[in-house]
């Protein structure tokens, strides 16, 4: 297996040379591209040892200040001694595009180049100092073929262009603020472009341009609008202009990830940019704003202020996911905005916690930094910084983004630096705060009532469980909010291990809705009785409160179920849909959330061991359920909304069509022939799909046909395939499909990924011998992407003995292969300890 060595965050060290400016020349050819890096070296400090990254780069020359000198290596790092204060170092690599189908570095997507660097991309690209406190001026001069690449792109101002012999051209381009390597972008290529403006606060003209492939012009309309959108946002509420003349956004098709902040360049995954009534779903508009708008924040947090080392990854990941999620709900919002983000904590970055990945939002070692791009740096980051803002409060927490930008603006720094700011702009301490970025796990907040007939009080306990990488845990700060129905909703600020709450005095026992708004990103444990939760689901006035009492409903009878028990929650959850579906229609989104079957991935959180067999049948049991009590109060609730031309009435009618498919096969086909928008249609398949209708197959033979042009629907397509009941008997042919292609990381992730996360096929002893064939195969193309779609099957040891063993023989032999990758190999090392 090919080994990363482990880095820690305490070995921190600065480094021994600054670049001051970095020219890099670059001529394209598909399978031998030269590149010519000439930078200026200035001493940090009294060590003379530079040390230079480089991976799968050919070393053509190497001079410093005009003198040829002898590489000498030390695993991936090129050495110099570099005599004096500094030096000029010229570096010329040959490097092979055409050959990189991992897609970090420079690469071909379809037939454009592009760059991905972040996180350590760049020393694919030229030998460097390719860690982010490293901020260097960029000029970049690209040449190339004029015919096949008329378009050529880099960070910054194009300050020069033209014709050179044998039908190529170049362009130079001047990045004027210093950056990190990571933030380095190049793309040339033949794309359309759609074009616009915006002008800042303080006047100046900004020229937006979106590059697409040929023919989707159209289709960036709803990017650009975001694009604006989200630049007078920062404006309005962070005073935070952009500074540059041109903002690009370049979208590819052969992507790892969502998007990327290269400053003054994004690159974005074209599935993030695309988008019309035709082809996407209101859920694609809400991601593709949700992600320019990140993108463009990370200008200011994240490219002005970056990070010192990856370790503090969660210090631009974490309060852009916050930054993104605040523009959202202004943007774009509904009430299902934040019952959807509680959900990602809780069904993902939960189980990330709770298996052998486990790592605080500041992880403390890392061998792949792929590997640490997760759920629990960006989302639980976010979650991190929301609770600051909580506690701070609006105008508080905008006091202390100005003072870590006055303080910090071109620097490279760490979270403890924005905690600080934070603190000194609002006189505060946050010394235990910050206890959320070193400490991992999930706290569990244990909480009990008292009423002695009059006074009403709370003790709330919390304690956090040993995880994989931590085993001492101690208590956080956390804001716990409550509402006491009928009597309004407060903030109780849990600092210990153990607190008292005196809430008054109460005639009648108060109804406690705990937790509202997901305040903290907590587990509760709360022996509320089931009348009770049966009132919250109906009554509660926060979202996520009216869904958590519904979960915990659900997973009291599921609990029941696999021990061949009945429980009266089951009885308490119809009455309860069946009320709010004959009461009058007030929040179609929420309703839609309610309207929803826990899927297997959110019900195996509710427990410690998974018994998979178990809770597919008890998925199944709870929609027939559905369809036997509330047919006709949900069939009445369907009808009122289904012709309505809304959003809300569409994610309503989505979610009541996939509860009753079985009973309305005839209803499903017509809606999916008659959708107006993909919205619709993609909603009549899914729900086709789940309901395991005979017009299942038809209906996606149609779908494929239907747009065949099109890949990013036809990941829908692959998605639903891999969701199906017997997608593994189909997985041969699928992937032979000319809709599907080994390479593009959205085709695999869309129909593996799927499989592997989604279908319960996946953990059968076909599956795992699938498993076994696919998963070497995607590995010697795309560590990162296989990393990532890898990622459910390390939770191997909460499965039953039989599939545990099974699991483990699989894990243990896929490790045991040679040619595993560093990013495949770390996982495997840490689920298999
Ligand atoms: N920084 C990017 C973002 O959050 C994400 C990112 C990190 C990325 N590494 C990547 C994107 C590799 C693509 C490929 O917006
Ligand atoms: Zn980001």
């Amino acid at each position: 297996m090919a080994k990363k060595p482990v880095k820690r965050l305490s070995d921190y060290q600065a480094p021994a040379f600054f670049v001051d400016t970095l020219d890099l020349h670059v001529e394209l050819h598909d399978s031998a591209t030269l590149v010519t890096a000439t930078s200026r070296l200035k001493k940090a400090g009294t060590d003379s040892l530079l040390r230079l990254d480089g991976e799968q780069l050919e070393l053509v020359s190497l001079e410093l200040d005009g003198v040829a000198v002898e590489p000498r290596f030390e695993n991936d790092q090129l050495l110099l001694d570099v005599p004096g204060e500094g030096a000029e170092l010229k570096v010329v690599t040959r490097i092979n595009p055409e050959a990189n189908t991992a897609l970090e570095g420079l690469y071909k997507s379809g037939g454009a180049f592009c760059t991905q660097c972040e996180a350590e991309g760049f020393r694919r690209i030229t030998y460097f100092p390719d860690r982010p406190d490293v901020l260097a001026v960029y000029t970049t001069t690209i040449v190339a073929d004029k015919a096949l690449y008329p378009q050529l792109l880099s960070n910054g101002n194009l300050v020069a262009s033209g014709d050179l012999e044998g039908g190529r051209h170049f362009a130079t381009w001047q990045d004027p603020h210093p950056k990190p390597c990571y933030l380095f972008a190049l793309v040339a290529g033949d794309f359309d472009l759609l074009e616009d403006g915006f002008t800042t606060s303080s006047g100046r003209d900004v020229l937006l341009q979106i590059f697409v492939d040929k023919g989707r012009k159209a289709q960036a309309r709803h990017a650009m609008d975001a694009l604006k959108g989200a630049m007078k946002w920062d404006q309005d509420n962070y005073g935070l202009e952009y500074d540059l003349d041109r903002y690009m956004i370049v979208a590819v098709d052969f992507f790892n990830m969502g998007a990327m902040e290269n400053k003054g360049l994004n690159i974005f995954n074209a599935k993030y940019v695309l988008a019309d009534d035709d082809t996407a779903t209101d859920q694609d508009y809400d991601a593709i704003a949700a992600i320019i708008a990140h993108e463009y924040f990370h200008n200011w947090t994240g490219n002005r202020v970056t990070c010192r080392d990856w370790f503090q990854l969660s210090l631009k990941e974490g309060l852009t996911v916050f930054r993104d999620q605040q523009f959202s709900a202004d943007w774009a919002g509904s009430s299902a905005t934040r019952i959807k983000e509680a959900q990602v904590i809780r069904t993902n970055q939960f189980a990330e916690d709770a298996g052998p990945m486990s790592h605080p939002i500041r992880p403390q070692a890392v061998a792949e930094m792929n590997n640490f791009y997760t759920v629990t740096v960006y989302n639980k980051g976010a979650e991190v910084i929301r609770m600051l803002h909580g506690l701070l409060g609006k105008a508080g927490f905008r006091a202390g983004m100005d003072l870590y930008f006055e303080r910090h603006d071109g620097q490279a720094v760490t979270c403890d630096d924005f905690v600080d700011a934070m603190a000194d702009a609002n006189d505060r301490d946050l010394t235990a705060f910050k206890g959320w970025y070193s400490q991992s796990g999930t706290p569990v907040v244990n909480v009990a009532e008292h009423w002695d007939g009059s006074q009403y009080s709370l003790v709330l306990t919390q304690h956090t469980p040993p995880t994989a990488d931590q085993q001492q845990k101690g208590p956080l700060p956390l804001p716990f909010a409550i509402e006491l129905l009928g009597h309004g909703r407060q903030v109780l600020q849990l600092d210990g291990a153990e607190q008292r709450f005196e809430l008054g005095s109460f005639a009648e026992k108060p109804v406690l809705a705990p937790l509202c708004g997901f305040s903290a990103p907590v587990k509760l444990v709360f022996e509320q009785s089931d009348a009770e939760l049966a009132a919250l689901v109906e009554k509660a006035s926060d979202g996520f409160v009216r869904v958590d009492a519904a979960e915990r409903l659900l997973q009291r009878l599921v609990e029941a179920w696999l021990k061949g028990e009945e429980h009266a929650a089951l009885d308490l959850w119809l009455g309860a849909l069946e009320a709010i579906a004959k009461g009058p229609l007030q929040d179609a989104f929420l309703e839609s959330e309610l309207f929803k079957v826990p899927g297997i991935m959110a019900m195996q959180g509710w427990f410690e061991t998974i018994d998979l067999d178990g809770l597919v049948a008890a998925r199944d049991r709870l929609r027939q359920a559905v369809r036997e009590r509330c047919f006709g109060a949900l069939k009445a609730r369907y009808q009122e909304v289904q012709g309505l031309a809304d959003k809300g009435a569409r994610a309503l009618t989505n979610s009541l069509l996939a509860l009753l498919a079985e009973n309305l096969p005839e209803e499903v086909a017509r809606r999916y022939h008659q959708a107006a928008n993909m919205t619709e249609r993609q909603g009549a398949l899914a729900a086709a799909v789940a309901g395991e209708l005979a017009e299942s197959e038809a209906l996606l033979a149609e779908f494929a046909e239907r747009y065949q042009d099109n890949p990013q629907v036809l990941d829908k397509w692959l998605m639903l395939q891999g969701q199906r009941a017997g997608a593994l008997e189909r997985m041969d042919q699928l992937s032979r499909h000319g809709a599907f292609n080994w390479q593009n990381p959205n085709r695999t992730r869309a129909l593996f990924g799927t499989f592997i996360a989604h279908n319960p096929q996946c953990h059968t002893e076909a599956g795992y011998a699938w498993l076994g064939l696919v998963l070497p195969k995607l590995d010697a193309i795309n560590p990162q992407a296989t990393a990532r779609m890898v990622a459910p099957l390390l939770q191997w040891r909460r499965f039953d003995a039989g599939r545990r063993a099974q699991l483990e023989q699989l894990l243990t032999a896929l490790r045991a292969r040679d040619s595993l990758s560093a990013d495949v190999g770390e996982l495997l090392d840490k689920a298999l300890a």
